[in-house]
């Protein structure tokens, strides 16, 4: 495309003015076929979050990314196919026990899934803390896959939205992420190119989260079912708190055995608080003839009577994994300790996250490595009582150097208070 047009696209935004379909058409196309270079990608990125960005905008550019590469066929398996997205939080391992439990109780789950960046980890890092686990699957095996055993999570196929691989990882490093439109429109053509026929979308809200306020997730889930209809595909969304980490394990292996305790019935009740919420509100989605009320007690069950976590150990065998629980090697911990007796009103979630990054278990740059084995173990949550020196969290390294790097971030992460903190609740809203 031709450099004068594309300055057009550009000032057009830069005064304020309306995109239509066609001129976002043109500019995603442009951007695929690298005759659009990246500063004025950049630039009309800028413009974008700078000048907003319509809910009629925020489609059209959907639907462009959609078609600016293949797309994923799943009606062969004549079933409808769930799936699942959360906006970002810190020890969010909610994917590893959704997946198995919605297949548990009948249903068909088939995520398409990222890396994690920055100080939100990645459901296909996690995975692949298990060892031989496979993420890279052919399309084809995904389908077989999710015929056999009703779930399969597996890394975005390249051949799925390239416009978004490009976009974000401009908007990555041009601090252009923080658009609605532009993080609607990413999210949805990703869910609908990949075939999903149903989603729920668990908005977080709080200090680790992308959105600080209910009414800022209500907002983006708006656009994201906007987006949702246009292709008849159901999106739900329920709000989610993430003003603390969630859980007690932040770090790859430490979530995935954290995430085994929920799938038999036990661990943190606000991993299992979250799971059954997005369970009550995606299986009614299925073709199973459920309501609220009754997928949540079926989940409920599966928790319980041990078939989520049957399901889990299979799931991981055929994707290649050899999980067993609490045999990994165990990295070397310092310790945060209290600094006085009272009550723990408040941890910072992002704090705990950045510390989690630095001790190796995420990535600052797309192709960093992570560690599988370290991260942050926070033994005390919100609202329990602390005596001085006693343990709040752990944080597991590989060398002592990146021990000291990641506890000099949780040093004031933990606020001590002389009073009980106010309650509050995990689940914020649901539509
Ligand atoms: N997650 C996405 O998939 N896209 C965004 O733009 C932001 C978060």
């Amino acid at each position: 495309m031709s450099l004068d047009v594309v300055n057009d696209i550009i000032a057009r935004k830069r005064d304020g003015g309306e995109l239509d379909e066609a001129r976002l058409r043109a500019f995603v196309i442009g951007v695929v076929d690298g005759s659009i270079p990246a500063y004025q990608a950049s630039a009309l990125l800028m413009a974008i979050v700078l000048r907003g960005f319509s809910p009629s905008e925020t489609l059209g550019l959907a639907r462009a990314m959609v078609d600016s590469g293949k797309t994923l066929d799943l009606s062969v398996l004549g079933r409808p196919v769930l799936d699942k997205h959360s906006s970002g939080g810190v020890g969010d391992k909610v994917t590893l026990v959704l997946a198995p439990l919605v297949a548990s109780c009948g249903a068909l789950f088939g995520k398409m899934s990222g890396r994690g960046l920055g100080h939100t980890g990645g459901t296909l890092d996690k995975l692949e803390s298990i060892p031989g686990f496979r993420v890279r699957l052919s399309q084809g095996d995904f389908v077989r896959q999710l015929e056999r055993i009703g779930v399969a999570v597996v890394s975005q196929s390249e051949r799925l939205v390239p416009a978004d691989r490009i976009l974000y990882a401009l908007r990555d490093v041009t601090a252009t992420v923080d658009s609605e439109g532009l993080i609607a429109a990413s999210i949805m053509a990703k869910k609908i190119a990949s075939g999903t026929s149903a989603v729920v979308l668990d908005l977080t809200v709080g200090a680790g989260a992308f959105m600080q306020t209910v009414a800022q997730a209500a907002s983006l889930g708006a656009l994201c079912r906007l987006i949702g209809d246009s292709y008849a595909r159901k999106v739900t969304c329920v709000y989610t708190s993430m003003a603390a980490p969630l859980g007690r394990s932040v770090g790859n292996r430490l979530e995935v055995e954290e995430a085994w305790e929920v799938l038999c019935g036990g661990g943190p009740a606000d991993v299992r608080e979250v799971v059954l919420a997005l369970a009550a509100a995606l299986l009614p989605l299925a073709d199973l003839g459920l309501d609220g009320s009754e997928a949540r007690a079926r989940a409920e069950r599966a928790l319980d009577g041990g078939q989520a976590a049957e399901w889990f150990e299979r799931w991981v065998a055929v994707q290649g994994g050899r999980f067993r629980p609490g045999e990994f090697h165990r990295l070397a911990c310092d310790e945060i300790t209290a600094g006085r007796d009272g009550w723990l009103s408040s941890v910072d979630a992002r704090a705990v996250g950045h510390a989690a990054q630095v001790a190796g278990a995420g990535r600052r740059r797309v192709d960093d490595e992570v560690d599988p084995a370290a991260g942050v173990v926070v033994s005390r949550k919100p609202g329990e009582a602390v005596v001085a020196g006693e343990t709040l969290a752990r944080v597991h390294a590989r060398s002592r150097d990146l021990r000291a790097a990641a506890a000099l971030l949780l040093r004031d992460a933990f606020v001590i208070a002389d009073e009980p903190p106010a309650v509050c609740p995990m689940v914020l809203g649901r539509d």
